[in-house]
């Protein structure tokens, strides 16, 4: 043990203690014996720090700071350095802030479009994803700060998001959920993690000994230390034994008794718990050690425009409409270019310090704004006066530049969204603003995939995602063509929303979310199936055209020529791609294996190596437990999105594959994926797929959800549920979700004991759902009993001076 003098002179309670946090954001110090406490704030696209009171969602405003571009946004840049750039400015940006953790970057994998918190994660692709969360990591720990990748892992939907159990096969879990993650630890060397609220498998993430010792630290070599998801803690035991070290927020002396009772019952080793402790304060004494940095906050601003504008995604540029010629009459149309949607609600918000708003900076262009008007309301409702505003506006412009998007209801921390559909009332304006000009350009704003089936009626379409507080500056330097945009797309967008194959149950209600579709996640899915799409992954139009050449597959890597044949300046996203038409195992056509993004002057040609890596040819093979190559002649694409290839060669690789698993699963075989039987997936799971075994009306248990009190026995708990329900919904309503409201809708009764910073332990949780199950009286005695016992308790630690 590195730590062992310390460690040695510590108690057994101030070593329990150590493992949960002093206050919502603080972990637990004891200076006299060289232990300091270190500060963790969110993250990712920003620092959100509170000062005074905290909630882990942001009830109390935090300390203004930079508000960059989310990751949604961030991820289309395709952009190592760049995020290595802001990564680095956020560093900066909590050290001056005194900052130690950085909670993020978030890189769960967008398993379906309709996860509330898509905005704030990379990918559909695992290695993309990676390569983005480990530039961003690197960026941050440069300078002494840690970063923190969450939310590991398999942590898909937002509805029941702490009890959700997410049923997946190990191949699929490892190639596609934890792919990234493993990136991002190896590459980004990141100095903590944090663990998924929900279960994979039936184990909470949390507790997780395959996921945290085996997978993280014996294979990956992680060196830092674990936490919990705020509240994400359900036995904190376990979770110790099992490779977690801080439970976050503080539990009061919850968490430390419950340590002190495992090691004193002989439950937990104390060895084990000396482990952690020694782990923990590898980490924390490092960071406290580091100097404060300090930043410039203009030039952070201009980093946050700069993140934007190379992450913009040109869709639609038909008859060559954009870059807008100088002096161009335009009518500014949309509610977002007077108040931007520019990052996403949650746990992620930060206090912007400043922010740029299309109306006020378009003067600072060089064209003719010749009208603005909103267009419509932010939230869902008609407004006659001013679509009838908008469409005369548009009547006198040459233009009309249409900002449209998603508001903050749509997409949101702790809520999934029901479609991808734009509020009718933006439809509603679009439809009729093209009845008067065909000249329109539509600039979106949102975090995640939305339908564009609408796009013939414009002739223009920009993506700026939720582009931080510089969003508006960058997007005009787009539309204008100071900037050559040279974003492309992260995920897929489908034609319907049903095309995806997890949106047939998604997101799941129940106890079980079942990762049906396997290795079919986004692309992987469409590619294979052949089966048509809105926009491509990858995709992005840029002002200028390139030509591929000359393609050379090496044993190392991939060459070929790039030239820029237009007439300006530009970048793009070149993306290799492999697969192999000779697997006897089930397989995606085509998986993103490397990218590089390549500045052109125009006319100029760069010759560009694209490295293999040991990701390129690799499966897991569930027999040998250990990813491995399989024999065979591999297709090496490179392409300009994933469905335009526009080189092909190919590479016969020896295999390391002595036996492999050769299961019967035709439905995966065919890519016949919408419906897959039980039976099948039964197979592929290598177990019986999980019945589900709660339904309504029967008692609700610790880890059920506080919004299934509707069903309850006790009226008590019937009202409180109704009465959540009626506040949520005013809430949805004013357009602004209420995140804590949110959370407890979501949360399981057991975590009334982690969010209550030690107010109420789990044998007092166990007398609340006694009475919530229709046993009052009983349920009051105990819960009585059990916060005496608890007073008692507390009272002998708080003598022991712990
Ligand atoms: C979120 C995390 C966040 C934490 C602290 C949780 O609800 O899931 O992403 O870091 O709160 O705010």
């Amino acid at each position: 043990m590195k730590h062992q003098t310390i460690i040695s002179q510590l108690t057994l309670e101030e070593k329990a203690s150590l493992m949960s946090g002093k206050s919502v954001w603080e972990t637990k110090d004891y200076p006299e014996k060289g232990i300091p406490s270190i500060f963790l704030s969110d993250g990712p696209h920003g620092i959100r720090k509170q000062e005074g009171a905290g909630d882990h969602l942001g009830l109390n405003a935090s300390v203004p700071a930079t508000c960059f571009p989310t990751a949604a946004t961030l991820a289309n840049s395709w952009d190592e350095a760049l995020l290595e750039e802001v990564g680095t400015a956020l560093g900066a940006e909590a050290s001056q802030l005194g900052v130690h953790v950085v909670l993020g970057p978030g890189l769960n994998i967008k398993r379906n479009p309709m996860c509330g918190r898509n905005f704030e994660y990379y990918s559909e692709d695992p290695y993309q994803a990676g390569k983005m969360a480990a530039a961003m990591i690197r960026g941050i720990q440069s300078n002494g700060v840690a970063a923190c990748p969450k939310h590991f892992a398999a942590n898909s939907q937002e509805l029941k998001r702490m009890s959700s159990d997410s049923i997946v096969d190990e191949r699929t879990f490892r190639e596609i959920y934890t792919t990234g993650f493993e990136i991002a630890v190896k590459e980004g060397k990141a100095k903590s993690i944090m663990t998924a609220y929900n279960k994979i498998n039936g184990t909470y993430a949390n507790e997780d000994g395959h996921l945290l010792r085996d997978i993280l630290r014996e294979e990956w070599g992680f060196d830092g230390f674990v936490v919990s998801d705020w509240g994400g803690s359900n036995d904190h035991v376990l979770g110790v034994q099992n490779g977690s070290h801080l439970e976050m927020p503080s539990t009061g002396t919850v968490g430390q008794k419950e340590i002190i009772n495992a090691v004193n019952f002989g439950q937990l080793d104390e060895v084990i718990l000396d482990e952690r402790v020694d782990e923990l304060l590898t980490v924390v004494l490092e960071l406290s050690k580091t100097s404060k940095k300090s930043v410039n906050t203009e030039r952070q601003h201009q980093l946050s425009q700069k993140a934007a504008r190379n992450s913009i995604v040109l869709l639609k540029n038909e008859d060559r409409i954009l870059p807008l010629a100088s002096k161009t009459k335009v009518a500014l149309i949309g509610e977002f270019a007077f108040e931007p949607r520019y990052q996403g609600a949650g746990s992620s918000f930060i206090n912007p310090t400043q922010l740029d708003k299309t109306v006020d900076v378009i003067k600072d262009y060089d064209l003719d704004v010749v009208g603005t008007a909103k267009g419509y309301e932010r939230t869902d409702v008609d407004n006659q006066a001013l679509l009838t505003e908008a469409i005369d506006v548009a009547k006198t412009a040459d233009v009309v530049l249409l900002y449209l998007g998603l508001d903050e209801i749509s997409e949101s921390e702790g809520l999934d969204r029901r479609h991808i559909s734009l509020p009718k009332n933006q439809l509603r304006l679009l439809d009729e603003i093209s009845k008067v000009t065909n000249k329109v350009i539509a600039v979106l704003s949102a975090g995640s995939v939305i339908d564009l089936n609408w796009d013939d009626r414009v002739k223009g379409l920009v993506h700026g995602y939720l582009s931080g507080q510089a969003g508006a500056r960058a997007m005009l330097d787009v539309l204008t063509g100071k900037y050559n945009p040279s974003g492309k797309l992260s995920e897929t967008y489908p034609l319907a929303i049903i095309d995806v194959p997890s949106s047939a149950d998604y997101p799941a209600e129940g106890d079980y979310s079942i990762y049906r579709e396997g290795l079919y996640v986004g692309y992987r899915y469409f590619e294979t199936a052949k089966s048509l799409v809105k926009y491509p992954y990858g995709f992005g139009l840029s002002y200028t055209d390139f030509s591929y050449n000359d393609l050379i597959v090496e044993e190392n890597g991939v060459r070929f020529t790039l030239t820029n044949t237009g007439s300006v300046a530009g970048s793009e996203v070149a993306q290799l791609y492999v697969g192999i038409d000779t697997s006897k195992l089930y397989r995606a056509s085509k998986e993103l294996k490397g990218f590089a993004k390549v500045y052109l002057e125009p006319g100029e040609s760069k010759e560009v190596f694209i490295a293999f890596d040991d990701k390129t040819f690799r499966y897991y093979n569930t027999l040998t437990s250990s990813f491995e190559v399989e024999a065979g002649t591999y297709r090496i694409m490179i392409g300009t999105n994933v469905s335009k290839i526009t080189l092909q060669g190919q590479l016969y690789k020896e295999g390391t594959t002595a036996n492999l698993p050769e299961l019967d699963l035709p439905s995966y075989a065919e890519v016949d994926i919408l419906t897959v039987s039980d039976a099948e997936f039964a197979r592929l799971l290598g177990r019986p797929v999980p019945k589900e075994n709660w339904q309504k009306g029967q008692e609700l248990r610790l880890n059920d959800a506080l919004s299934q009190m509707a069903y309850a026995k006790s009226w008590l708990a019937r009202a409180v549920a109704s009465i959540l329900r009626i506040l949520l919904n005013r809430a949805e309503k004013k357009g602004k979700p209420d995140l804590n409201l949110l959370f407890l809708y979501n949360m399981p009764f057991r975590a009334l004991a982690k969010m209550t910073g030690g107010t109420i332990n789990m044998a007092m949780v166990e007398g609340i759902l006694t009475i919530v199950n229709g046993h009052f009286f009983r349920g009051l005695g105990q819960t009585v009993k059990a916060f005496r016992q608890k007073r008692q308790t507390d009272k002998s630690l708080v003598a022991k001076k712990v």
